[in-house]
């Protein structure tokens, strides 16, 4: 069996990995904490989670929490969910869904943070409203996020970076708000843990500066 198709194979087997075909995806919005993880335990979203970096890296240096990565691609969800098992990570989860279907699988308060690395930075006029932070989509992680959760955003890309300055201006439900250009040489490089996704380690090769904002809402 080539690649792609094997490890569409191994995740459709995994337990980690919750994807349509098997019962508990349908079933889980509200219910992470009891059917998944089986222990009451904050939990953190990465979205557009690729490999997974964070959501392993993290769930390493918290095993106190809980841990879902959200991605659309099976081949990349695999990498995550294996490291996953390699690790004995039992705290880990792996959603495939379209970001836009979210509120089918977390129900409103249901996690404590979100982090969004790297998203496709969709550059295209006419892709804006697919832009996984912007407005549309912001008001979606605020219903997902219980109250005083934070969100956190990683990404290289500029133009997406500035564009989500632009759309985080027009609000006025935002505390504790603080972002930088430039991560590496940001005292908000701490609470980025030095944890680098595939994409960031591509960027960063080539001389771009890692660009990060966080915040939390006020109501
Ligand atoms: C540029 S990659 C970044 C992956 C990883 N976070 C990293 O930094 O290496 C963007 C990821 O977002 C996923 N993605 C893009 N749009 C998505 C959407 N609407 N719903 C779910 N996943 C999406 C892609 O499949 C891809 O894995």
């Amino acid at each position: 069996m080539k690649g792609k198709l094997k490890r569409f194979e191994i995740i459709s087997q995994r337990e980690n990995v919750l994807e349509p075909g098997k019962e508990i995806f349908l079933k889980i919005k509200g219910h992470w904490n009891e059917y998944y993880f089986k222990r009451e335990r904050p939990i953190t979203l990465e979205l557009a989670c690729g490999r997974g970096e964070y959501t392993v890296g993290m769930a390493k240096l918290f095993p106190e929490r809980n841990f879902i990565g959200v991605d659309k691609k099976g081949d990349r969800i695999w990498k995550g969910s294996t490291w996953a098992v390699e690790d004995k990570l039992n705290y880990v989860a792996f959603l495939r869904t379209e970001i836009l279907f979210i509120e089918s699988f977390i129900a409103d308060g249901e996690v404590d943070e979100i982090w969004l690395t790297f998203p496709d930075p969709r550059p295209r006029q006419r892709d804006i409203k697919r832009r996984l932070s912007s407005s549309r989509y912001i008001d979606m992680y605020k219903k997902l996020l219980r109250p005083g959760g934070y969100f956190r955003f990683k990404t290289d890309n500029t133009e997406l970076f500035n564009f989500t300055l632009e759309e985080l201006a027009l609000r006025n439900d935002l505390v504790d708000y603080q972002f930088t250009h430039d991560l590496y040489h940001s005292h908000l490089r701490p609470e980025c843990y030095d944890i680098k996704t595939r994409y960031e380690e591509m960027f960063a090769a080539k001389g771009e500066q890692i660009k990060y904002l966080r915040f939390r809402f006020s109501h």
